[in-house]
């Protein structure tokens, strides 16, 4: 950038409010002002000045509407505006007729779906959109969540399972056609994901898939803001930057024009799901098949939630608008309601596993991306204070604004629930293992428990294995045991358990077992 050009910046940047952001300008050197005028003219100053000011009035927004809510409870008074009515009151559960699922239609009814959903894959009809730009912050990691391995006999990684789970339908699709098919998978990334994702599938030959059908993409950032509306230094050339929250996904889409190459490539549905869940099935014939037999431009898997504080968004209708309400936003009251027959009257646990059509997105990013509110979260911000030091501060000092990836449900003409049973398809990786839930324990255990029933389903039999042991059915968080023998199946062999008898009808099996390509060719010679 030329000097004129760049004290137009600084003057700018200056003229909206935010000159704490050049506190620092006259003591950097010329490679750390190129990297603050970079990014001070990715954001620009008006984009820069309107977002610090939306950030604010968001979070006063907020907790005007918090303190609106207690004084009207105090005054025992019927609320004037249906939007100040507090969200219990405005919440319903999913209505029957919008959800399916595994427990609620018999087997053949899933089998058409699946046959569906395949012959959808076979007709390369069908993508799969992996949202993989957050931070992993509860993790730990200084590196992609895609990138763990949470230490499987096989040593595998997130990102290797879901290679491989796509290389495994692809084929299956293709058998059931008589001809090859590609599923493409598309990476949302961030700042913090797209160089080391990239290098990671690099160095990894892009584990076996063609390089053309990994399409990355990277979502956009935002400042973080003060609770006085100015943006963040997180070092004195750099701004405190996360991304937009995983409904950036709209505007990635557009930003980098992925719904043209989708078309190009003749997609029609889209299966959108995040990193962490190890049990992720990658463009579930089943789920496809029932949208599209359904006629719904979006849908979302859901769990039946395993106790009532579960920390996952429940699926259901806000004034009478299919939408997810997080679990930060649904009070404890609303959270313990139960049905007569005591199941949990809030019970459709999203798994964040979504299916839209292409023409749903398109209409998306033309006429609705506007439309979607961000989410306020407020954050402990690291930030460099007055004297230039690093500080990592106790309690939350700033504002980060979010869009989620389910907020657009209430454009959907026809939006659909599917039901999926949490042993089968559920088992996020959101915590350290200093955590009893959702960790790398947790997620290893599920993984390895699926394979194990998988293995006596078809046959196989561990000597010191007890089939009538615990089991994770009667559990209700997945991974709480350990399986009573070690059996790991690779993707490449069997997507989902099927196919399996081949290999391990009446064989004896040696815990840790571990079936690979290799192992299936033995024992299937044997
Ligand atoms: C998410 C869901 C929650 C659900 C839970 C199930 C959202 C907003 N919330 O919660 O309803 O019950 O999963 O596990 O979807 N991501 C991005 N860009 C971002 C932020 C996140 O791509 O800016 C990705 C993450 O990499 C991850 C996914 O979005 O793959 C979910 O994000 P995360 O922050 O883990 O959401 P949760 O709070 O766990």
């Amino acid at each position: 950038m030329g000097s004129e050009a760049a004290a137009a910046l600084l003057g700018a940047v200056r003229a909206c409010g935010q000159d704490q952001l050049l506190r620092f300008w006259p003591q950097l050197g010329p490679g750390q002002r190129r990297a603050l005028l970079a990014d001070l003219a990715t954001l620009g100053p008006a984009g820069l000045g309107e977002h610090c000011h939306r950030a604010l009035r968001a979070w006063g927004q907020r907790r005007h509407r918090r303190d609106r809510r207690r004084l009207l409870r105090d005054a025992l008074q019927d609320p004037p505006d249906p939007a100040d009515r507090p969200l219990s009151a405005r919440l319903r559960p999913l209505p029957p007729d919008a959800l399916g699922g595994a427990r609620r239609h018999p087997p053949h009814t899933l089998r058409r779906w699946e046959l569906e959903g395949f012959h959808q894959i076979a007709q390369n009809r069908v993508a799969v959109l992996l949202l993989a730009g957050g931070q992993g912050t509860r993790l730990g990691v200084t590196y992609p969540k895609g990138m763990y391995s949470v230490g499987l006999p096989s040593g595998k990684t997130l990102y290797q399972l879901q290679a491989e789970r796509i290389r495994r339908v692809e084929e299956l699709a293709g058998q059931k056609s008589g001809s090859r098919c590609t599923v493409p998978w598309y990476i949302m990334t961030s700042e913090f994901t797209l160089g080391p994702t990239a290098r990671f599938f690099e160095e990894h030959g892009y584990f076996g898939l063609d390089p053309s059908d990994v399409v990355m993409f990277e979502q956009r950032m935002l400042p973080a803001v003060t609770f006085d509306g100015k943006a963040i230094l997180e070092r004195k050339d750099k701004i405190a930057m996360a991304p937009d929250g995983n409904g950036g996904l709209y505007r990635a889409l557009e930003d980098n024009r992925i719904l043209e190459d989708m078309e190009q490539r003749g997609i029609q549905y889209v299966h959108v799901y995040c990193v962490d869940n190890i049990l992720v099935k990658m463009a579930d014939p089943v789920f496809i098949g029932f949208c599209v037999l359904r006629g719904a431009d979006c849908g979302a898997k859901v769990v039946e939630k395993a106790y009532p504080a579960e920390p996952v968004g429940v699926v259901c209708q806000v004034d009478g608008v299919f939408q997810v309400v997080e679990y930060s936003e649904i009070g404890p009251e609303t959270v313990q309601a139960r049905n007569p027959d005591g199941s949990l009257v809030y019970s459709a646990g999203n798994i964040c596993n979504h299916f839209f059509t292409r023409s749903f997105l398109e209409t998306v990013t033309r006429e609705f991306e506007s439309l979607l509110q961000p989410h306020v979260a407020v954050k402990k911000v690291p930030y460099v204070d007055e004297e230039g030091n690093l500080v990592t501060p106790d309690k939350p000092n700033g504002i980060k604004m979010e869009k989620f990836v389910f907020d657009v449900f209430q454009f959907a003409k026809n939006f659909v629930a599917f039901e999926v049973l949490r042993e089968e398809e559920f088992s996020p990786l959101k915590n350290a293992d200093t955590a009893d839930k959702d960790s790398p324990t947790t997620a290893r255990r599920a993984l390895l428990w699926q394979h194990y029933r998988w293995a006596l389903e078809a046959g196989g039999r561990f000597p010191r294995g007890s089939p009538s042991g615990v089991s994770p059915d009667q559990d209700p968080i997945p991974g709480a045991q350990e399986p009573p023998a070690i059996c790991e199946i690779s993707p490449l062999v069997s997507y989902f358990g099927e196919g399996l008898a081949t290999y391990l009808k009446d064989k004896e099996l040696q815990s840790p077992f571990i079936l690979d390509e290799h192992e299936a060719k033995v024992l299937a010679a044997a």
